[in-house]
């Protein structure tokens, strides 16, 4: 049988180039999920996050703002 969990990608988000996402994963509001990422596991809102697994880098404030 073949199945597919649900992805789910918020308002806002970047996901740079090659980035693979696995099933059942939330990738919340305002994240940026850097190149080549594999993302296994819920990403929280306002992240930057990146690798294989994707972890969490650091979060995005109001200072990566670009005017
Ligand atoms: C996500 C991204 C924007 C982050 O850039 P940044 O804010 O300048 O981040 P830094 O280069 O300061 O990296 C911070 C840390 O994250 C790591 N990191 C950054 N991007 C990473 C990636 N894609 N995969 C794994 N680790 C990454 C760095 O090694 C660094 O780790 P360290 O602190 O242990 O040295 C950038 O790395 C990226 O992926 N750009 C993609 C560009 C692209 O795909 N363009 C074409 C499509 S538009």
């Amino acid at each position: 049988m073949i199945y597919a969990k649900p992805i789910t990608i918020k308002d806002n988000c970047w996901l740079a180039s090659n980035v693979v996402v696995c099933g059942g994963v939330t990738i919340g509001e305002g994240c940026v999920i850097g190149a080549g990422s594999v993302v296994t596991r819920d990403i929280p809102p306002y992240s930057l996050a990146a690798g294989n697994p994707c972890r969490v880098i650091r979060k995005i404030t109001e200072k990566d703002h670009m005017k």
